[in-house]
């Protein structure tokens, strides 16, 4: 383990493990369906390539990257469009949005309504990491790998000032990486 990590909060196992779980209630919930993955860049490119591999229909990949802001009075917020999904076809795709971690819920919610209003068949969610005590926006995904408490953590794509990604494992960060 690398010298800012306080501890491993997923192992490689257990986040293969929930990856192949997921993989499966996808391959139920969509059968027969056109099925559209679109991981959210940047940080869920890591499980986005381990879940398509684990998901035995067949499945399209897209990516869009966002950020998220909303004031810290406004409960609604908004997200910043940097990379939009690009398809002609969006009316005849299911779209399963793959996010890394959900926290205020902003993005995910707006992303679902700006989706809909595109015109696209159905939208879904599947997050591997789920942070319910910290939601600004009443929002849940539909599928979901793991509960995680309140804690700041990297790795398996997820960052902190870009670092990071590239952990195997799913670590919590020493607060002294960030409180500097
Ligand atoms: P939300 O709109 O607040 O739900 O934002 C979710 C986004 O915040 C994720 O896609 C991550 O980029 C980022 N995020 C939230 N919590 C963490 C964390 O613990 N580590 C790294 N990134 C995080
Ligand atoms: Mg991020």
């Amino acid at each position: 383990m690398i010298k800012e990590i306080e501890r491993k909060l997923v192992t490689e196992a257990e986040i293969q493990h929930i990856v192949s779980r997921i993989a499966g209630e996808i391959d139920r919930a969509y059968e027969g369906k056109h099925l559209l993955l679109l991981a959210i860049l940047k940080g869920s490119v890591v499980f986005m390539g381990d879940l398509m591999k684990k998901i035995r229909i067949p499945v399209e990949i897209d990516f869009m990257k966002v950020s998220s802001y909303g004031g810290g009075t406004t409960s609604s917020g908004n997200i910043n469009i940097h990379l939009d999904i690009q398809r002609k076809d969006i009316q005849d795709c299911d779209i399963l949005i793959v996010e890394d971690i959900i926290d205020s819920g902003r993005t995910l919610a707006h992303l679902v309504e700006y989706l809909k209003l595109k015109g696209a068949k159905s939208v879904k969610t599947c997050t591997l990491l789920d942070k319910p005590s910290r939601r600004v926006v009443d929002y849940n995904a539909d599928f979901v790998g793991k509960i995680i408490p309140d804690e700041f953590v990297v790795g398996y794509g997820l960052d902190y000032d870009e670092k990071f990604r590239a952990l195997p494992y799913i670590g919590v960060l020493k607060p002294e990486v960030y409180q500097k």
